[in-house]
């Protein structure tokens, strides 16, 4: 059984509108990195935030450790959604600008850690702060008065205090310098090394798809035109479009 699975999945926004996804069928192994690569548009996010149950698909199924997300009780729901967490792009998107730091960390713990006192909230904070590398003086700052590295750091910390079985990051390093995606995304292979964590990854990046992940989906106009192992991807892809990707990716370099 996988940990997720899609299967079929379409998604039409409008009535009688393009469908955004089109027979989309994707797993997701328990301890696997799953990259998805395509360009601007061509579906990436739709698919991201309907494995999350961000959003609904018009056909097809998503289903979670072997259970369709569509039967899960309440209580089953939240659980979910406490197990899947997201890193987007732009971190301080989702973090309120008045906020210190450290508040932006301590109020979803106050919400799913209803076991931890005041003081072992903070100590397991600045432990995991710490662990991400950045010094634990900068909780006392807001959002904006951090580099964007910094802030996909402090985002990347407030999905693992809520220990997540699941972690979407939706072009987490698009926006960043390319010294500090190398180092956030090294970060993330550190966490997937030592907490098991599985992972969905989605890039316009080949490069840095086939970096991270065990296997690759490329999607183009809201299909999957090819799966591979990364290891494979320059030895035996098939389709003309990610042949076109790698083509770039070598162009780049
Ligand atoms: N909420 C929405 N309503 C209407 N169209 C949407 C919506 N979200 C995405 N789309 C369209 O669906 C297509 C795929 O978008 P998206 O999944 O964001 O692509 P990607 O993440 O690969 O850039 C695009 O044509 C986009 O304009
Ligand atoms: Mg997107």
């Amino acid at each position: 059984m996988s940990l997720l699975e899609c299967g079929k999945i379409t998604r039409i926004f409008q009535p009688g509108g393009f469908a955004a996804l089109k027979d989309v069928s994707i797993r997701l192994e328990a301890g696997e990195a799953v990259g998805i690569v395509g360009e601007s548009g061509s579906g990436k996010s739709t698919l991201a935030n309907i494995i999350g149950g961000l959003d609904e698909p018009t056909s097809g199924s998503v289903s979670y450790r072997g259970r369709l997300l569509s039967s899960l009780s309440r209580e089953e729901r939240k659980a979910f959604r406490r197990d899947v967490q997201y890193i987007f792009q732009d971190p301080r998107a989702s973090m309120n600008p008045f906020f210190s730091l450290y508040r932006v960390l301590e109020e979803p713990l106050i919400i799913n850690r209803r076991d931890l006192g005041r003081q072992e909230r903070r100590s397991l904070i600045e432990r995991t702060v710490t662990k991400l590398g950045l010094e634990k003086d900068i909780l006392t700052r807001t959002a904006k008065e951090v580099s964007g590295g910094q802030a996909q750091r402090i985002a990347i910390a407030r999905c693992l205090l809520l220990q997540p079985g699941i972690i979407i990051a939706d072009e987490c390093v698009s926006s960043l310098d390319l010294s500090v995606q190398a180092q956030i995304i090294n970060t993330l292979r550190a966490i997937r090394h030592e907490l098991g964590t599985s992972f969905i990854f989605i890039s316009h990046d080949i490069e840095l798809v086939r970096y991270f992940c065990d296997r690759i989906y490329v999607m183009l106009h809201g299909r999957i035109v090819e799966t591979l192992d990364s290891d494979k991807l320059f030895t035996q892809a098939q389709s003309d479009y990610t042949r076109l990707l790698i083509g770039d990716s070598y162009d780049r370099t």
